[in-house]
């Protein structure tokens, strides 16, 4: 089993997802390893729950050196002996630092159908844009945000009746479907083949 660490800066449902998912014994991963950037992260609490080792690396410190801060992340990563990484509402944008030593090995889940809605507020924006199918993405990390290759996608339909709210939650069941699914076959597959089926739920 790979040793994964997840990476967040809030709530960690998504690492819960993951943390489920790696639960069941023929799962490739092993959830390893918890970092975060934000000391009260709910996602940190999660992790020690499960027995999960779980550490900060808080950005402040290191002002605006993001390489510093990187590296810091990156030799926690590999005394940890870390082999594959997913970023779960981890919200800080990275630098090539980070992303070139993890190139093909770092995952991120986003809460819209890249390429759309790349960045923050994605539902609201997908509201305003008046978008019928909204839904989340796992994609590869690369340099620029949002933006690497899609490995896989759930999707669900915007009703009439719905606010930033609703469809923020009904996504967030999507992702924690889909977070779990793309992460095995990529580990399963060496993350070179997209997912066979989309995930629909209308
Ligand atoms: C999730 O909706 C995730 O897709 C999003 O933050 C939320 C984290 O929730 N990520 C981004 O917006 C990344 N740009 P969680 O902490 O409960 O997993």
């Amino acid at each position: 089993r790979r040793r994964v660490a997840v990476l967040v800066s809030g709530r960690g449902s998504n690492l819960g997802a993951l943390i489920a998912a790696a639960a069941v014994a023929d799962y490739p991963a092993e959830i390893a390893l918890v970092l975060s950037n934000v000391p009260e992260a709910g996602g940190l609490v999660l992790a020690r729950d499960h027995g999960i080792a779980a550490e900060v690396i808080d950005h402040r410190p290191f002002g605006r050196d993001r390489a510093a801060h990187e590296a810091a992340i990156d030799a926690r990563l590999h005394e940890a002996r870390i082999g594959f990484v997913c970023l779960a509402g981890y919200m800080r944008r990275l630098t090539p630092l980070l992303v070139d030593r993890w190139a093909g090995r770092m995952i991120n889940i986003h809460p819209s159908l890249l390429p759309s809605f790349p960045g923050l507020d994605t539902h609201a924006r997908a509201l305003a844009a008046g978008v019928k199918i909204h839904g989340c993405t796992v994609h590869e990390v690369t340099a620029g945000v949002d933006e690497g290759p899609i490995l896989g996608q759930a999707a669900i339909a915007v009703r009439p009746d719905d606010d930033a709210h609703s469809l923020a939650a009904r996504v967030l069941e999507q992702e924690h479907r889909l977070y779990p699914a793309v992460l095995r076959r990529a580990l399963e597959e060496g993350g070179e083949r997209p997912q066979a089926e989309p995930l629909l739920s209308f």
